[in-house]
């Protein structure tokens, strides 16, 4: 039997769709290299896993760890995010468009402006490379209600998925890369830049697709 292989999914938007919030040169190598790199790496250790696994080289096993976890976050983080974003303009960034989620933004932290000045500090807090999210929790108990759902700001340290810590679920609602490669050929150092402007094309309809049901639906992995 041989171990999953992951192919490079296409953006559902050409290259140059998200300008001038992000130019057609980031998105380009960062889907086509970036990406493609994570997804490449992570091939080639669930394929070295497997060997170590048949040869009961345990040692061999601990060491790829590591490699699944970072180039396969890489692959979930990117699939995500690329979905997570739409053309500046586009009907689906605008957030009346998604009244559910906005709503339950709104519930959460009082306004829409209080979140997302909430999430630009979450982003410009992150130290080297990350990734900051809104999501959503369930079943986390402690407050008497083991349904209870609650939107989360967090970030994510260098490929980290926003998986669970054990203590409930999570579905990721949207993630915004922070790593340099995400911004750097246009924004340089003006890292506030970038997350002033990446609201202009965060895909919200998608956001609140993701809150309502979940991420099953657009991509093949689990979290
Ligand atoms: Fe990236």
């Amino acid at each position: 039997m041989s171990s999953a292989t992951y192919t490079l999914p296409p953006l559902p938007y050409a290259y140059d769709a998200l300008e001038p919030v992000i130019s057609s040169q980031i998105m380009t190598l960062h889907h086509q290299k970036h990406h493609q790199t994570y997804i490449t790496n992570l091939n080639a250790a669930l394929a070295a896993h497997q060997t170590a696994t048949a040869a009961n080289d345990i040692p061999a096993l601990i060491s790829l760890q590591q490699k699944i976890k970072f180039n396969g976050g890489g692959h979930i983080n990117h699939s995500l995010f690329w979905r997570n974003l739409s053309p500046p303009g586009s009907p689906e960034t605008e957030l009346k468009n998604a009244p559910e989620l906005a709503a339950a933004i709104t519930e959460r932290w009082g306004s829409v402006d209080v979140f997302v000045e909430k999430f630009k500090q979450t982003l410009l807090g992150i130290q080297g490379s990350g990734w900051g999210w809104l999501i959503v929790k369930s079943g986390a108990g402690g407050n008497g209600d083991a349904q209870a759902k609650r939107l989360e700001i967090v970030s994510t340290k260098d490929q980290d998925p926003p998986a669970s810590d054990g203590n409930g679920e999570v579905v990721p609602i949207f993630g915004i890369d922070m790593w340099e490669h995400a911004y750097y050929l246009q924004y340089l150092n003006n890292k506030a830049g970038y997350v002033s402007e990446i609201w202009k094309v965060i895909n919200w309809k998608v956001a609140q697709d993701r809150l309502l049901g979940g991420i099953e639906k657009e991509v093949t992995f689990k979290l």
